[in-house]
């Protein structure tokens, strides 16, 4: 059964460095995709860095990119922790980036990335989030959308059903269909849907 990662951060209390147990199992895995989407980007924005842990596990080993964190200001402590600790040259603190209030980050960049933020943001701000990628990127910019996805309406398994409804119940949006996305994602062509490990997807955009 998943669990939301925002309950799966196991925070350390007073201790602004916070850490999500399901990034560690899957950032090799989303690693091994963007070692070949992001070959020829030059400028990354994540959405959504969350605990900091995909920034400071992807950046190092893309030396070739800058990879810009961004987060509502409540996770910047923790991302900044783990930049502090294991960051390399080119990884940003983070900027204050809250899709569906704020307006596009002031940096120019080739590629996004995001992880298990489309089901977590409500539906009116995973259609903000599509349209401002679309949006931003310049022609022949990518990006890496990682996370569960309902596909042609249906659910990958069992426990996506069970973990929607408990999102939703929650208040969270809930796990969006990938033709949703696509509706959305005016400007971009999705160009591949890679089955990821624990029933997720690495969603790959073209502009
Ligand atoms: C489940 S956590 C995932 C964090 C990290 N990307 C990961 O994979 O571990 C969801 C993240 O989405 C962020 N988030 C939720 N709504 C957002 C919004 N409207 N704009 C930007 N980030 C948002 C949260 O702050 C949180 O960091």
């Amino acid at each position: 059964m998943k669990t939301v990662q925002t309950c799966d951060l196991v925070s350390e209390i007073m201790m602004p460095k916070r850490f999500s147990p399901s990034c560690e199992r899957n950032k090799q895995p989303i690693f091994d995709q963007l070692a070949i989407y992001f070959k020829h980007s030059q400028v990354v924005l994540e959405i959504g860095s969350g605990t900091g842990q995909h920034a400071v596990f992807f950046a190092p080993q893309m030396p070739h990119l800058n990879w810009h964190t961004s987060d509502m200001p409540e996770n910047h402590a923790s991302v900044s922790a783990w930049i502090a600790e294991f960051g390399s040259d080119n990884i940003a603190h983070p900027i204050e980036f809250t899709v569906g209030q704020d307006v596009w980050p002031c940096i120019e960049v080739d590629a996004v990335f995001t992880a298990n933020t489309t089901h977590i943001m409500q539906p009116h701000e995973a259609q903000a989030m599509m349209a401002m990628v679309a949006n931003n990127l310049p022609s022949g910019g990518v990006f890496c959308q990682y996370g569960p996805m309902i596909v042609n309406g249906d659910y990958s398994c069992d426990n996506d059903r069970e973990f929607d409804e408990s999102l939703q119940q929650r208040g969270f949006g809930g796990i969006c269909d990938i033709q949703q996305l696509e509706s959305w994602a005016k400007g971009m062509v999705l160009v591949a849907k890679i089955p990821m490990p624990a029933n997720n997807f690495l969603l790959v955009w073209n502009k």
